[in-house]
């Protein structure tokens, strides 16, 4: 398996991802925990969706003390976003309802402009703003959450992300991110970019405000490199919370804007999604006619109900077992999951308009 921000393939063995990250699995002491200022847990929590963390004992130390801690997430506008982007944001949400974080959200204007030879300013400054609206479309709080452009609002990051850059070699980089020596030293700066609002709330009050990020795993990286610095210029190591990752419809590791047609976009037309789920690829599920052998875990369509689409876990475990007895056929789990996902998408393109002129101020 090949975990990077650039790549995701392969068998993807959550486990072991824990293990080579040396990230810590999320125990049932910290669950409870969580629980207990949730009243029940969030579906991700359930699942192991959000299966991985580091130092999210700290923060719930922290806020039980009575302290402050701020949330931090982001997006490389490179495109119309998907269901799979939404997953963490989905989860984000629930934690600024549950906690009151403010949040800070970073869309890498840069990094998309730097790592894409055919985007210029004006790309990025486009699916910046709609990606935006896809979040905001949520229902996060517009009045605790701070949007970092960082093309536009380079200000507010570049003394942070310089005091970051000073402390971090080329080598390091290259050692975690394996840039070649034909990298553009754009590349080789922008990991101070992603690691500078982990440290914002600190340096504008002048006092120690952790930061947890939640987010896909692949952006692990990143967090290595800012926790190694954070002691350096001591501040709080930012801890994280590690969401899996969607699958696309047409299975594989993650789902990606390489293959849109097994994609759910949010701006699709309902039409258009429910033909990407009934052609669907549903595996090692689907191969199976009947009987033995069904696997509903290696399923992308039973995936969505999984990570999305499902809030009764009894409810998801009886499409499992009767997708795994043969019982359920693919197309009765598809017409289910389009019809679901119909009312997601009407519901969240109408939110996604009446949010334009909130993200444009936000946006400034
Ligand atoms: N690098 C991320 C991407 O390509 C964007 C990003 C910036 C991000 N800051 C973040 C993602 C913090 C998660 C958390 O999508």
């Amino acid at each position: 398996m090949v975990v990077t921000p650039w790549e995701f393939s392969g068998d993807i063995d959550y486990d072991k991802l824990i293990q080579r990250f040396g990230t810590q699995p999320l125990t049932e002491e910290i669950l409870d925990r969580i629980g207990d200022h949730s009243g029940g847990l969030h579906l991700q929590l359930r699942r192991g969706v959000v299966f991985s963390h580091r130092d999210m004992d700290r923060i719930l130390d922290w806020h039980d003390a009575g302290l402050p801690f701020v949330l931090y997430t982001g997006r490389g506008p490179s495109g119309p976003t998907h269901l799979g982007h939404m997953v963490s944001w989905v989860f984000t949400k629930h934690l600024q309802d549950v906690f009151g974080s403010k949040l800070f959200f970073q869309i890498t204007e840069d990094e998309r402009f730097l790592m894409r030879s055919e985007f210029d300013e004006g790309i990025v400054r486009h699916w910046a703003f709609e990606n935006a609206l896809d979040l905001m479309a949520l229902g996060l709080d517009p009045e605790n959450t701070e949007l970092i452009a960082n093309i536009r609002h380079v200000p507010k990051l570049y003394e942070t992300a310089l005091k970051v850059a000073k402390r971090v070699t080329g080598s390091t980089v290259r050692a975690i991110f394996g840039h070649g020596d034909d990298a553009n030293i754009g590349t080789m700066f922008f990991p101070a970019m992603q690691a500078a609002p982990c440290f914002l709330a600190s340096a504008r009050s002048g006092e120690r405000v952790p930061c947890l990020i939640p987010a896909g795993i692949d952006q692990d990286p990143f967090w290595r490199l800012t926790r190694d610095v954070a002691g350096k210029l001591r501040y709080p190591k930012p801890a994280q919370l590690h969401c899996r990752m969607l699958s696309g419809l047409g299975g594989g590791a993650k789902m990606s804007s390489s293959r849109p047609e097994t994609a759910i976009y949010t701006t699709d037309p309902p039409e258009e999604a429910e033909k990407k789920i009934m052609d669907a690829y549903t595996g090692e599920a689907g191969g199976v006619r009947s009987g033995k052998g069904r696997k509903p875990a290696a399923c992308s369509v039973y995936n969505y109900f999984f990570f999305l689409f499902e809030e009764s876990d009894d409810r998801l475990r009886e499409l499992a077992e009767s997708c795994g007895s043969g019982a359920r056929r693919c197309h009765e789990c598809k017409a289910v999951l389009s019809e679901r996902v119909e009312g997601f998408l009407l519901e969240h393109q109408a939110q996604r308009e009446m949010m334009r002129g909130t993200v444009a101020d936000m946006l400034g």
